[in-house]
């Protein structure tokens, strides 16, 4: 249910906890608390793709750091923030279970192994090619 929520309003706001927990005849804390215990669940907005960088031990050695200095430069953001137009937020992951093929990042659920910073310009190219009819559906969610 929370999943869901996230996918479709990219976050997961006070006023939905309360639903949610009226539905399930609990108290908001409840919700609340499983929102802030796992990082894939946003309280705060975020971009329509979320994109999350590996940021352990063998992603970090893998190179890691070159990827996410040619992220923030293509967004115009630092980790941590959503770009203006709310298409992109870029945040910082643990482990992916990718480790044998860092440096490893997610899109939303879409998982990319072995990036470079000269792949990171077709991945935003791919993300920017899902925006259309449907990425303005759902953007009139997202302001939910
Ligand atoms: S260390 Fe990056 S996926 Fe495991």
């Amino acid at each position: 249910m929370l999943q869901e929520m996230q996918r479709r309003h990219y976050r997961i706001s006070e006023y939905c906890m309360q639903v949610i927990a009226d539905l399930l005849d609990i108290h908001p804390v409840e919700v609340h608390s499983v929102v802030s215990f796992y990082s894939f669940l946003d309280e705060s907005s975020q971009g329509q793709f979320v994109i999350r960088l590996c940021q352990t031990i063998t992603c970090d050695m893998a190179g890691k750091s070159d990827v996410a200095r040619q992220l923030e430069n293509d967004l115009g953001i630092g980790f941590g923030e959503t770009t203006p137009d709310g298409k992109f937020s870029l945040q910082w992951a643990n482990c992916l279970g990718m480790c044998d093929q860092g440096p490893a990042l997610l899109v939303n659920e879409d998982v990319y192994t072995r990036v470079t910073p000269e792949a990171v310009n077709a991945i935003l190219e791919e993300c920017r090619g899902k925006f259309g009819v449907h990425a303005l559906t759902e953007e009139k969610e997202h302001q939910l």
